[in-house]
């Protein structure tokens, strides 16, 4: 596989993820593996836009504990609680939280003192549980709007996607 990640910084959200979303859709195509899915969408989201830090949280103890999975960028945390941090809260209340400035968000957790602002989206398997997260943190304020919201969910879109489960 010769694959090459596109780098779309500057062009319009709505545009960029159609295209993140389709070249991913491609590179998935006959994989089942939701570790190989979290890589493979961390890899694409990161570096196509320039994020510092992209990666998953995984369910490992419903309602209660996220542990890290496959991510981008310098060490993350290796354990959040359930309505903790930006990512516990998503995972607690099963919806994106959209965090323009870390510093007013009660309770962020500062994997990496950078981090200003950020995105957490919840994602769910083919049953609709929740199997964990995925983060992305800006080094930027106000990095992240419904554009994002709406492109990050699609791609996480996958895990629950009937066609990977024929
Ligand atoms: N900021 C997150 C923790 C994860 S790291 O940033 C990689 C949070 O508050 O949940």
């Amino acid at each position: 596989m010769a694959e090459t990640i596109p780098d779309l910084r500057g062009i319009p959200k709505e545009r960029a993820y159609t295209e993140l979303h389709a070249h991913g859709e491609a590179i998935l195509e006959g994989i089942r593996d939701e570790i190989a899915g979290m890589a493979t969408i961390s890899s694409l989201v990161h570096n196509a836009f320039g994020h510092l830090w992209t990666g998953f949280y995984r369910v490992v103890e419903p309602g209660a504990l996220l542990r890290v999975g496959p991510y981008q960028g310098s060490l993350g945390c290796l354990e959040i609680a359930f309505g903790r941090g930006v990512c516990g809260t998503a995972a607690a209340e099963g919806r994106t939280i959209i965090v323009p400035d870390v510093e007013k968000f009660p309770g962020h957790i500062a994997c990496d003192s950078r981090a200003r602002s950020e995105i957490v989206v919840p994602v769910m398997d083919d049953k609709g549980s929740l199997i964990g997260v995925l983060d992305v943190d800006s080094e930027r304020l106000d990095s992240f709007d419904h554009d994002d919201q709406r492109g990050l969910e699609k791609m996480v879109s996958w895990f629950s996607s009937a066609g990977r489960h024929q």
